[in-house]
């Protein structure tokens, strides 16, 4: 399973980046909207490409076909290398079979059923993306959603990219890869709690202390 920041935060992205633990990066309109609306949407998707130079999904907002194809095709013009973000409604799915016809990845996101995931698959989405954490939030259980998921994608022999989204703690990371998703796409936050225990801390205290003993000692004796 490979990891995605899902954010549209540079800092953010370039801290994560340097660490050459994440292959990718998704966006939303909620969350280009938390960022400094003086930086162009357009310079700061390009930044985000040339810091991480996987997949990066930009998300239309057109909620019909044709406004949806013309944004796409607006996007692409610009950056050729996007995964165009369209939500899983009908007029959405009639944008992803145009737009894989011509060959434009496209990510089908708000999926929130084994149903919808289908749908998506059917018409052309080259990602679907499966929100875990909003599942979770009105008492519906995300993981046994994603795992019906993967277990139909595997008897079906389904292509499109499963995307595990919506990630709310550490722990879907962990399910989301047993489940078989192909990808994780995780806020900077959880990803950096993810790669936090309190032994790795106490354990490289221990071994800076013990060394420092060493040299301490070793001076000592050169002194005799
Ligand atoms: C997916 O691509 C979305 O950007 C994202 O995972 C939404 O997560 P949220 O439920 O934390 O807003």
């Amino acid at each position: 399973m490979e990891l995605y920041l899902d954010t549209a935060n540079l800092e953010q992205i370039k801290e994560v980046a340097e660490m050459g633990i994440i292959r990718g990066v998704t966006t939303n309109p909620s969350l280009l909207a938390k960022e400094d609306p003086t930086v162009d949407f357009k310079q700061r998707i390009i930044e985000i490409h040339r810091l991480v130079g996987g997949h990066v999904s930009v998300e239309v907002i057109s909620t019909d076909k044709d406004g949806m194809v013309r944004e796409a095709e607006e996007i692409i013009e610009w950056f050729p290398e996007a995964t165009i973000k369209i939500p899983m409604i009908p007029q959405g799915l009639a944008a992803v079979k145009e737009l894989s016809a011509r060959g434009i990845p496209t990510n089908v996101t708000l999926i929130f059923s084994a149903t919808q995931a289908i749908a998506a698959q059917q018409a052309g989405a080259s990602y679907v993306s499966i929100f875990l954490g909003r599942l979770d939030d009105i008492a519906y259980d995300g993981i046994a959603v994603l795992n019906d998921i993967c277990e139909i994608w595997d008897v079906q022999g389904y292509d499109s990219l499963i995307i595990a989204a919506s990630i709310r703690n550490p722990l879907h990371i962990v399910e989301s890869a047993r489940a078989g998703a192909d990808i994780a796409t995780v806020p900077y936050n959880v990803l950096m709690q993810s790669l936090k225990n309190p032994l790795t801390d106490i354990g490289l205290e221990k071994f800076i202390k013990d060394y420092d003993r060493y040299l301490t000692e070793r001076q000592k004796s050169m002194l005799i």
